[in-house]
C-alpha cells in the first residue's frame, strides 16, 4: 500500500555556476531590504559559489566596507528575527563590492565598476535594475557603451514596467535595443512565492480538480490581496501609481492567469507563458459603459489597526489625492472554460489584516435535500491561502455529529503548511535571483504578457478618467469601502472572509 509521509529532510538545492551580479540602485529600499538578504540566505545554504561577486552601484560614493556596513545594518533593521552573527556576515560580505556611479549619465566613469567585475566572458553576469523604469533604457545603453555587456549577460527589470501600455512599450523597446528577449528577466515577485508556485502543482497534479475546474461547476473565483501596511514612506511614489497599477496589473493578474489558464503541455517557460497570455487576451474589456458595475475605487482615511490610531493616506502623502489605495474589480474571461464565471479581484492597503487568498466557490447543489437552519446553504469552497499561514482548506457541508436529526455543519478539510512541512520557505527573491542565474525564464514575465496586462488595465484607467468614478473613502483597519460589497451583492454573492463562528 502506498503511504504518504511528510518529508522533513532538506531538499537538494539545484547548483548554480559562479556569477557576478551588479545591483543598480544598491542603496535603495529594494536592494537593502530584499536583494542582499536574499543573496545572504542563498549563500548560507551554500548556493553561492566562492568566486561570485555582488557589486552594488548607486550615485553616492562609498567604499566597499562602507557599503558592507550599510547592508549589514539594514539587514538587522529589516529582518530582526533572522539571527546572523558577525563572523557569518564577515564571510558573506567578502562577496560584496561597491562602485559609486551615476548609471544614467553617458559621461560617468564606469572604470571602478569594470574593475570589480571579473573579465571572464564565461562567467554569468547579471545586471539588476532596482531603479525607476523611466531610466531602464538609458542604463542599458550605458552598460553596453561601457563594454560591460558580456556574451551571456542578463538583465533583471523590477516592476512596474511603465505606467500604461504606451510607456511599457517604450521601456521594452529601449531595453530590447540592447538585450534580447531571452536575456530579459521581468520580475513579478509573486511568481517566486511558494504558494503561487504550488498553484500549478495543485491544479495539474491532482486528477480530482481538473474535471471540475470550469464554469460548469465553479460559480465564481475571488482573489484577495489585503495588506495592513499603508503607503507610508512610499506615498510620493505610490501617488503616481495607485493600487490598480501597483498590484493588479502585475500580481493579481498573474494569479488570475495561473488559476484560469489551460493545462500547459510541459513546464517550459514559453509553454506556460503562452497559456497565460491566452487568458489575458480573453479578458472582457472594461469600458466607460460598464466601469461603474465592474470596478470600485477606495482610499483609506484615518482609522485604527490593532488598537493603534493610524493616519489617512492623504495625511501620509501631505496633500489631497484621488489615487486609489483599494480596488475591487469584476473580471470576465470570455472563453469556453470560464464563460459566465466571473473572477472578483480585490486589493487594498490598510485593510484590517494582511491576507492573500484565492477562493474557488463551487455552484450550489442542484437540489437541497435538507434545508439548513437559519443559515443559507453553504457552497463547497476551496480556499488557497497564499500568505500568511500558507495552506489550503476545502470547505464542506457535513452532518453535525450526534443526536438531533440532520443538522448541518460547514467544516474545513485543512492543510496548513506550518503543520505539514517543517521547511523554511525561501523569500520569493531568493528563488527568483537563483532562477535568473540559471536562466530559467518561466518565473518571469514575457514582453507580450506585460503589454497584454497593460492593455486591459489601460481600458480601466481610461474609463475611470472619462466616467469620473469616485474614489470612496474607507476607514483604515476595515475591509475597504462598502461599495465593494455592494458590487458582489448585485450579483447575489459576497466576499468570503472565513467561516463565522
Ligand atoms: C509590491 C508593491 O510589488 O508588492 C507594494 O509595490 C506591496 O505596494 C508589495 O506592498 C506586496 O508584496 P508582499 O510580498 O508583501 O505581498
Amino acid at each position: 500500500m502506498n503511504s504518504v509521509e511528510t518529508d522533513t529532510s532538506s531538499p537538494q538545492l539545484i547548483p548554480v555556476g559562479a556569477f557576478d551580479i551588479v545591483v543598480f540602485g544598491a542603496a535603495g529600499d529594494l536592494a537593502l531590504r530584499k536583494l542582499i538578504p536574499a543573496l545572504f540566505h542563498r549563500w548560507r545554504d551554500g548556493q553561492i559559489p566562492e568566486s561570485s561577486r555582488i557589486v552594488g552601484t548607486a550615485r553616492t560614493q562609498m567604499s566597499d566596507d562602507e557599503y558592507r556596513q550599510l547592508a549589514f545594518e539594514s539587514f538587522r533593521e529589516f529582518h530582526p528575527a533572522d539571527k546572523i552573527d558577525d563572523s557569518e556576515w564577515a564571510s558573506f560580505s567578502q562577496h560584496i563590492y561597491y562602485a559609486g556611479l551615476d548609471a544614467t549619465s553617458p559621461d560617468a566613469d564606469w572604470a571602478p565598476l569594470r574593475e570589480r567585475l571579473e573579465d571572464d566572458q564565461h562567467k554569468q553576469r547579471v545586471f539588476y535594475l532596482a531603479l525607476p523604469p523611466g531610466i531602464y533604457g538609458a542604463v542599458c545603453q550605458n552598460i553596453e557603451r561601457a563594454g560591460l555587456k558580456s556574451d551571456n549577460a542578463r538583465i533583471v527589470l523590477e516592476k512596474p514596467i511603465g505606467k500604461n501600455l504606451k510607456t511599457a512599450h517604450e521601456v521594452n523597446e529601449a531595453v530590447g535595443a540592447v538585450f534580447d528577449e531571452q536575456s530579459i528577466f521581468r520580475i513579478d515577485h509573486y511568481l517566486g512565492k511558494e504558494t503561487v508556485q504550488n498553484l500549478i502543482v495543485l491544479r495539474f497534479m491532482n486528477s480530482l480538480l481538473e474535471p471540475v475546474w470550469n464554469a460548469n461547476v465553479i460559480d465564481h473565483v475571488q482573489i484577495t490581496v489585503a495588506e495592513s501596511i499603508g503607503a507610508g514612506g512610499r506615498a510620493s511614489y505610490y501617488d503616481t501609481a495607485g493600487a490598480l497599477r501597483d498590484m493588479v496589473q502585475n500580481h493579481l493578474m498573474q494569479l488570475l492567469c495561473l488559476v484560469a489558464m489551460e493545462p500547459p503541455l510541459d513546464l517550459g517557460a514559453d509553454t506556460i507563458r503562452d497559456e497565460k497570455i491566452k487568458v489575458l487576451r480573453a479578458l472582457r474589456p472594461i469600458t466607460a459603459e460598464n466601469v461603474r458595475q465592474t470596478t470600485v475605487r477606495g482610499q483609506y482615511g484615518e482609522g485604527a489597526l490593532k488598537g493603534e490610531a493610524v493616519p489617512s493616506y492623504e495625511n501620509e502623502l501631505g496633500n489631497q489625492s484621488v489615487i486609489e489605495t483599494f480596488v475591487a474589480l469584476k473580471a470576465n474571461i470570455d472563453n469556453w472554460r470560464w464563460k459566465g464565471t466571473p473572477f472578483y479581484l480585490r486589493t487594498g492597503k490598510r485593510m484590517h489584516e494582511r491576507r492573500s487568498e484565492i477562493i474557488i466557490q463551487f455552484k450550489d447543489v442542484a437540489h437541497a435535500l435538507i434545508a439548513p437552519e437559519g443559515n443559507q446553504l453553504q457552497p463547497t469552497r476551496l480556499v488557497i491561502r497564499l500568505q500568511p499561514d500558507e495552506g489550503m482548506r476545502l470547505l464542506l457541508v457535513t452532518k453535525d455529529p450526534g443526536p438531533g436529526g440532520m443538522r448541518l455543519r460547514y467544516v474545513p478539510l485543512n492543510l496548513s503548511y506550518a503543520d505539514a512541512f517543517s521547511a523554511r520557505y525561501p523569500d520569493a527573491y531568493e528563488r527568483l535571483l537563483m532562477a535568473v542565474v540559471r536562466g530559467d525564464l518561466g518565473l518571469f514575465m514575457r514582453r507580450d504578457e506585460v503589454e497584454a496586462a497593460w492593455r486591459w488595465v489601460d481600458g480601466i484607467l481610461d474609463a475611470w478618467s472619462q466616467d469620473a468614478t469616485p474614489t470612496h473613502k474607507y476607514a483604515a483597519g476595515t475591509d475597504g469601502p462598502a461599495q465593494a460589497a455592494m458590487m458582489l451583492d448585485r450579483d447575489n454573492r459576497e466576499w468570503f472572509d472565513g467561516i463565522s463562528a
